[in-house]
């Protein structure tokens, strides 16, 4: 039950007796701030022009018209024109007995959508490093919670597999052979200074390059040795990242070179495209270089090379054309703003993309260190993303080492990897995706405040409580009902838990399922110290509120998991 959407549907209707037009949606908002007030309807005054009434006068005109349904207990008028809402109880019980009962916490089903996600897209040929972390987690978020929405989601893996990083690799590796290629990272970094300082290297590279895309056998050959070895590591980060991205999704910048060059033609043939000092380039109106001029995006270096840009056009016809995409996101960090507006531009101009396909850039902010400076190691190297997680996870081990001294080593293992991992993503995924943000072993392992380990720790207190009064059967006899303040509150918040999905699925913002999490815990705690469950007599209040804290589990469960984080049984 979206209460939020319900409101909106009902007050709409009320809207078009006044001539207000179908465009012009009711705002609700929830009411964080007062108890008594569960909505406010705002932006009434938006209306001034339209109906003869003054903003106050419609407002009352419109209350009037919402208590005829039967769902309000308080409905008040505050100028200049807001409506605040309180709603009743018997209502509510209502609805959180429909939600306990259903699987899916009564959540309306979208009609199914094709959403291709763009996310985690590392450039193969070095490990997966600090920076990968937030593309890959709030990608894979987004993807979970389209899922759950009924979406037909597909996840892609837009590695770098292609381009000049591999005539360089190339080049080192037909000069010197290794044994094995696990240290790719540290064979590149070598030939990188070699193609700097060194011209004859630089051009063997650079043919290596052409060669490459001519489907040379010998380059293609060792391409596929590094493209295997650095895919299957990325592997292992996203396991234990626990993200939901497989080989299946992996279709990196070689997939579409076979089409670049039918693309340029087209783009020349519909006259987008031009020469221009021997590239070929797309006049682009609405974006300027430094100095003001109309900038010209290459497509096509003088050399015959194909770039990024060109590679991105193509997979971008691809996904709407092949994929049928309705709608395609990017988890990509924003100092690539220019360049998608550039390729979405271009492929709108080609006529690649449909009208009605949505194209989003979710972008996110940088990873600092304590110094505000990028994230690195002491000697200014780059984290691993594997060392990082393993990190964390050792951290995690030591606190419940010490918290729980008679746990067992392998049971310690494994809530360690919960917690550790939970960590790192819950901190990431609180910040709003926007920011920059500091990042913070001990603020992110804390068992207070706004993190993965104090959620996980409210889920275990919920499941102890659940256990010591276990022993019911019939819980089907006795429906969920309010029976004081404390119980109201906690049924209002569990039952905001399909707006707080709609809103991330509107806005791609995992930190509001985090403040919802941690603001239901937060009421579950008050609720528990309030209502006695173990102690109550009356068996039918006992049995609403033994039923209220399992729904209470379950949504924390759901919410964890659909910001790809596990809940544990002990901690
Ligand atoms: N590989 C790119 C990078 O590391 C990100 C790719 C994002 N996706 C895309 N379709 N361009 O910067």
């Amino acid at each position: 039950m979206n209460i939020q959407k319900f409101l909106k549907k009902k007050i709409k209707k009320i809207y078009k007796k006044y001539g207000i037009s179908n465009d012009l949606d009711p705002i609700i908002r929830k009411n964080i701030k007062n108890n008594e007030i569960d909505y406010q309807v705002n932006g009434i005054i938006r209306f001034k022009k339209i109906t003869v009434f003054s903003p106050y006068n419609l407002a009352i005109h419109i209350s009037n018209h919402m208590r005829k349904l039967n769902i309000y207990k308080k409905i008040s008028v505050l100028p200049p024109g807001f409506i605040n809402i309180t709603l009743k109880s018997t209502w509510l019980n209502k609805c959180i007995n429909n939600m306990y009962y259903s699987k899916n916490f009564n959540i309306s089903k979208k009609t199914s959508k094709n959403i291709v996600i763009d996310y985690s897209s590392p450039n193969i040929a070095k490990e997966m490093h600090v920076g990968h972390l937030r593309s890959t987690i709030l990608g894979d978020v987004t993807a979970r919670v389209m899922e759950f929405l009924g979406h037909n989601v597909i996840r892609q893996n837009h590695i770098g597999d292609w381009g000049t990083q591999f005539g360089i690799l190339i080049t080192q590796l037909q000069l010197k052979s290794y044994k094995s290629y696990n240290n790719i990272e540290s064979i590149y970094q070598k030939a990188y200074l070699k193609y700097q300082n060194n011209p004859v290297f630089k051009k063997q590279a650079q043919k290596n390059v052409v060669k490459l895309q001519k489907k040379n056998q010998n380059c293609l050959k060792i391409w596929n040795i590094l493209v295997k070895s650095t895919i299957q590591k990325n592997n292992e980060v996203y396991k234990k990242l626990n993200v939901s991205l497989t080989n299946n999704d992996v279709r990196g910048e070689s997939f579409y070179n076979g089409m670049l060059p039918d693309i340029i033609s087209d783009l020349k043939k519909k006259k987008i495209a031009i020469y221009h000092e021997g590239s070929i380039i797309v006049p682009l109106k609405k974006f300027k270089n430094r100095i003001g001029q109309n900038m010209g995006v290459v497509i096509k270096k003088s050399n015959g090379a194909f770039l990024y840009t060109t590679t991105d056009i193509a997979c971008l016809k691809y996904r709407c054309n092949i994929l049928k995409a309705h709608k395609i996101i990017y988890y990509v960090d924003k100092r690539q703003t220019q360049h998608l507006l550039q390729i979405w531009e271009i492929a709108r101009k080609a006529k690649y993309v449909n009208i009605n396909t949505i194209l989003e850039h979710h972008s996110f902010g940088m990873i600092l260190y304590k110094n505000k400076k990028p994230f690195k190691t002491r000697h200014g190297k780059v984290i691993r993303l594997l060392d990082l997680l393993n990190t964390g996870i050792h951290r995690a081990e030591k606190i419940i080492k010490k918290k729980n001294p008679q746990m067992h080593d392998s049971e310690i293992k494994s809530v360690a990897y919960d917690i550790g991992i939970g960590a790192i993503k819950y901190f990431d995924l609180s910040k709003n995706r926007k920011s920059d943000y500091v990042f913070d072993w001990n603020q992110m392992l804390s068992l207070d405040g706004n993190t993965a380990p104090y959620i996980q720790y409210a889920y275990t207190r919920i499941q102890s409580v659940i256990k010591k009064n276990q022993s019911y059967n019939n819980l089907y006899l006795y429906p969920i009902k309010i029976f004081t303040p404390y119980e109201r509150t906690l049924v209002l918040t569990i039952l905001q838990f399909e707006e707080t999905i709609s809103q991330l699925e509107k806005h791609g913002t995992p930190h509001l399922m985090c403040n919802y999490l941690y603001d239901l815990s937060g009421k579950f705690s008050k609720f528990y110290e309030n209502c006695s469950i173990l102690f109550v007599q009356e068996i039918h209040i006992k049995l609403s509120r033994i039923k209220l804290s399992m729904l209470t589990a379950r949504i924390i469960k759901k919410g964890l998991y659909l910001l790809g984080i596990n809940t544990v049984s002990k901690m």
